[in-house]
């Protein structure tokens, strides 16, 4: 489980995220970057960044740590500014923390990870399925030197369907992945002479403990998974499937 923390002062809003992200200082004396349940595209964007930030992880490749943070209705009514108060207020309950990495900088290729790093990102963005990390929105951090991955809402972006259509693991097994633009393309070696590696590192209880991170009022059911077991079941499935095909892993198909 994340850890369970509650907001304690809204700071400011990061005007850079699309999604209106904010900084917030908390119980624990933290400082996070919250990603509100309440904005635009809802739960599902926090639930992705919780499952890739676990399978990152698995893979050593460099993540804030995420909390869970309760955001009070008290929060909501002293801020000044109608925008956020009314996303402030629709999102009283849990939100996710991003720990804030002060002093970091957005990726702009002057500090390169090592080619190895920039395989392991590559190979977990097309895993994901995480079409979010590219030069006009890097997504990367760079942190006392090393390069931190960020913001994986837009990956597992098959969950968008959930309502409508059955959650199918031989599709996503099969979508292939374009690396063409990937910010990293070009630090990056063979990231498919990488994949049997590193494939090996995201084993079942590594995907279990992903699941396990994400918190059950986050997980929205659908006539097709009508409790929250079903629904984690559902993204343990796609994940499985992903992991037992090659079809997505960059220069595997051209090789
Ligand atoms: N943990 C962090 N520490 C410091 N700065 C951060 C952190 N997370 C995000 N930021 C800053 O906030 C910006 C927006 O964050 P993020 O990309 O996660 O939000 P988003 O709303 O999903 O963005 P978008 O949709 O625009 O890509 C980042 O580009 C970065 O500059
Ligand atoms: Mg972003």
């Amino acid at each position: 489980m994340l850890p369970q923390v509650t907001a304690t002062r809204y700071v400011t809003p990061l005007k850079e995220g699309g999604s209106l992200p904010g900084i917030v200082e908390a119980s624990d004396d933290g400082t996070y970057v919250m990603k509100f349940r309440g904005a635009g595209q809802g739960l599902k964007v926090l639930v992705a960044e919780v499952i890739v930030a676990g399978l990152a992880r698995a893979i050593d490749v460099p993540v804030p740590d995420l909390a869970v943070i309760a955001l009070d209705e008290r929060i909501a009514k002293y801020e000044a500014d109608e925008e956020v108060q009314d996303l402030l207020t629709a999102s009283v309950g849990s939100n996710l923390g991003v720990d804030f990495l002060p002093g970091s900088l957005g990726y702009d290729g002057s500090q390169p990870p090592s080619p190895d790093l920039a395989e392991r990102i590559i190979w977990l963005d097309a895993m994901t399925a995480n079409v979010d990390r590219t030069w006009s929105n890097p997504n990367l951090l760079v942190w006392h030197g090393r390069t931190h991955a960020i913001d994986h809402g837009a990956a597992l972006y098959f969950h968008h369907s959930w309502p409508s259509r059955a959650p199918s693991p031989q599709r996503f097994a099969a979508q292939a992945f374009d690396a063409s633009r990937h910010v990293l393309r070009d630090v990056a070696g063979d990231v498919a002479a990488r994949h049997d590696e590193l494939a090996a590192l995201v084993t079942p209880e590594r995907i279990d403990a992903a699941l396990d991170d994400v918190p059950d009022e986050w997980l929205e059911t659908t006539p097709d998974l009508p409790d929250i077991g079903s629904v984690r079941s559902a993204y343990r499935a796609l994940l499985d499937a992903r992991l037992d095909s090659t079809a997505w892993v960059p220069g595997r198909a051209a090789a």
